[in-house]
């Protein structure tokens, strides 16, 4: 059930939502994610219903460790959520991320990164129930996770601990990451209505990453609401456009979580041999294939534009002036996980033009118009590295790093996982048909196993502005998926309420 925006805006309550939708928490730089099984319900509600969950208010000084709660559907029942509450949800976070061969195929979850291969989350029922995210300054880690084993011992088993390292925001391939983020729109000042939207923006409705707030459709996202007499002790938030139902959905947000593993040798060693072994070359090809420079700095050359929501200069680009993909190639990483157009395909700006694009009269505009308007599928990635870095020099040298391998614990947090995750890893980042290309999936991501028609998917185009365009073969695996699952990341009122429900 979706309802029009309500006229009757409230302001955001801070103190109800989780911290990590608004800070990320950069600055705790040490974090560990718990996965536990519920062993004993009473007990694990009530360490849930005082656990001390940081909140998106702005404390000054700012906290110096802090605790975060998600909850996967079976970890709802196993808690005893009521199933008329639990079918609230969204019917892909109650089916869970490995749940079948329909989903695995469609989000590149096949051959080494089937379910079946996974450490953790690959069968429905292992897959863990609550999720807590730990973070903490340097030298407190260890004390707070102690802590918080030991308070909720008796209600929880521990199933994996999955630890993270400090990489200093580069990610294990050598890349500065975390640059490129929505921007939320916390002031409300978004029209809660549907209406075209010509240039790209980077400020985003509360309501794509918050459930019961306005999203881009100006629509509430479906939620859990319930009847207000299911919470008499009025410990929900009441539903902004149906204030006689409770909102269990309210300032929550659904969470995805991936560990992904990254082989940084195969990486480099394939792009160094794509490259005859010249440095800048190298350099050249691995940047293509991300979409930026190690550094961080885009490709195109319109760095620096003025984009609504965005303030560093690093992030405020399109791909407008680069149709062919002759800067940045359209296959890039980041070009496929955020095309960063509108619901248009960009053109002049007087109402002629728009009316023409609109029409699809214009041939031109009409053939890079291949992909969905953007701004109905933004992620809020919320990751961290895991592993023993190792630099690029090493990894050409033959250095393998840890035992453990290394990685990202990719998590992102979004009000659908459908249309957000679910729609960019499998269209866009797993999809072979992007953009116009045809036989190729992401660079850094695909599976490279051929598709369902035989076709190769294992190239990499690169256009090139006068010369010859490109065009990579035969690229391995770079990324190995090793477990994941789908989490609801609760309101702090909807997690006393969890806590509370019997
Ligand atoms: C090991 C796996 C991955 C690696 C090494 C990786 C690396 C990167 C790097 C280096 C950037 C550019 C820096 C930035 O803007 O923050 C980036 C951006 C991004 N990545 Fe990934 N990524 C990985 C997995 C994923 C996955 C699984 C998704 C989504 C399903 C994803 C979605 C994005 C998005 C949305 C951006 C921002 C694009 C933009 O707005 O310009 N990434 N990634």
């Amino acid at each position: 059930m979706s309802a029009q925006a309500s006229s009757s805006r409230r302001a955001v309550e801070e103190d109800d939502i989780q911290g990590l939708l608004r800070f990320g928490y950069r600055k705790l730089t040490q974090a560990s994610f718990l996965l536990m099984r519920v062993r004993n319900a009473a007990s694990a509600r009530a360490w849930l219903a005082t656990c001390p969950v940081g909140s998106a208010r702005e404390l000054s000084p700012p906290p110096r460790t802090v605790l975060q709660v998600a909850i996967s559907c079976p970890g709802l029942r196993a808690l005893g959520m009521r199933e008329d509450a639990v079918q609230g949800f969204s019917r892909e976070f109650i089916a869970g991320m490995s749940s079948d061969d329909s989903r695995s195929r469609r989000l590149g979850d096949l051959g080494a990164n089937a379910p079946r291969h996974w450490q953790w989350g690959g069968r429905p029922d292992a897959v863990p129930h609550v999720l807590l995210m730990l973070y903490a300054v340097p030298g407190e880690l260890d004390a707070l996770q102690r802590q918080v084993l030991d308070q909720c011992a008796p209600g929880f088993t521990l199933a994996a601990c999955l630890d993270t390292s400090d990489m200093d925001g580069v990610e294990p391939f050598g890349f500065v990451d975390g640059i490129s983020q929505p921007g939320l729109d916390w002031q409300r000042q978004r029209p809660a209505r549907d209406r075209q939207v010509l240039d790209y923006s980077n400020l985003s409705c509360l309501g794509e990453f918050l459930l019961g707030y306005p999203n881009e459709y100006g629509e509430y996202t479906d939620r859990p609401l319930l009847q207000h007499e299911r919470d008499p002790a009025g410990i929900l938030p009441r539903a902004e456009e149906s204030p006689q139902l409770a909102d269990l959905g309210r300032n929550g947000s659904y969470l995805v979580l991936r560990q992904l593993r990254q082989d940084v040798g195969g990486f480099w060693r394939f792009v160094d041999a794509a490259a005859g072994g010249d440095p800048a070359r190298r350099e050249q090809l691995a940047s293509a294939m991300v979409g930026r420079g190690r550094d961080g700095l885009p490709l195109v050359d319109d760095a620096g534009a003025s984009i609504e929501g965005e303030r560093d200069p690093i992030n405020s680009f399109t791909f407008d002036e680069d149709p062919r993909g002759e800067r940045c190639p359209i296959g890039a990483h980041i070009r496929r996980s955020n095309p960063r157009n509108a619901d248009l395909p960009a053109g002049g700006r007087g109402p002629v033009s728009k009316l023409i694009r609109t029409l699809g009269f214009d041939a031109q505009a009409l053939a890079l118009d291949r992909v969905s308007s953007t701004r109905f599928h933004r992620l809020l990635r919320r990751g961290r590295e895991y592993g023993d870095g190792l630099t690029m020099e090493q990894a050409l040298a033959g250095e393998t790093g840890g035992d453990h391998g290394t990685g990202l614990h990719f998590i992102c947090l979004g009000a659908s996982i459908a249309r957000q995750f679910e729609f960019v890893q499998g269209a866009w980042i797993a999809g072979t048909h992007f953009g116009g290309l045809h036989d190729e999936s992401d660079p850094l991501l695909g599976t490279r196993l051929p598709g369902p028609d035989g076709v190769r998917t294992d190239g990499f185009s690169i256009p090139s502005e006068g010369g010859c365009d490109v065009r990579l073969s035969g690229l391995p695996q770079f990324v190995q998926v090793m477990g994941g699952a789908y989490f609801f990341l609760p309101g702090i009122r909807a997690l006393r309420f969890i806590a509370k429900e019997q």
